[in-house]
């Protein structure tokens, strides 16, 4: 099964909305495989970001993902990466569509709640950087046919 990576970056825990961005996700009929909330060292952050290194961003955006606490998840589903995505809805929170978590519920570029993975590739690698492979746990929901095909 697809997953994809998702952290609810340090203005999503500061703002109290650890349960709504997570409560859209799950509603969405995507499965958890691993959670954690810890705190994200600069190195950690610029490995993640790295293919954002050189951009006039960048410095900006390592300071953010490591201002506070995040919520780490790996949720999984056919689709999971582009469902995320969708869900998550674009960068930018005012160009983003109505009833995506950053058009809903942000206003800023850099302060938009909300990281997924953006390809296979990317998930693959930001799997590995955020958790060990026995911390994604494998399971079934009850009902489970109701949601996946
Ligand atoms: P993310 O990686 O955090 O899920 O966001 P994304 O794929 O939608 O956007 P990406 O292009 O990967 O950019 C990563 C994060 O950098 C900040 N950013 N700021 N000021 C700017 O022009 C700018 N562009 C990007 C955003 O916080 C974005 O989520
Ligand atoms: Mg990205």
């Amino acid at each position: 099964m697809e997953k994809s990576l998702v952290i609810i970056k340090p203005d999503g825990v500061q703002r109290g909305l650890i349960g709504e961005i997570i409560g859209r996700l799950e509603r969405r009929g995507l499965r958890l495989a691993a959670m954690k909330f810890m705190a994200v060292s600069s190195s950690l952050a610029a490995q993640h970001y790295a293919v954002h290194q050189g951009k006039p961003f960048y410095a900006g955006l390592l300071d953010y993902i490591s201002s506070g606490p995040v919520v780490v998840m790996a949720w999984e589903g056919p689709k999971a990466i582009e469902a995320v995505r969708q869900t998550m809805g674009a960068t930018n929170p005012t160009a983003a569509a109505p009833g995506t978590i950053r058009a809903d519920l942000a206003l800023d570029i850099g302060r938009n709640l909300i990281h997924a993975s953006d390809g296979p590739e990317t998930a693959a690698f930001e799997l590995g950087l955020w958790f060990l492979p026995e911390d994604l746990v494998s399971w079934a929901r009850d009902g489970e046919r109701w949601v996946f095909e």
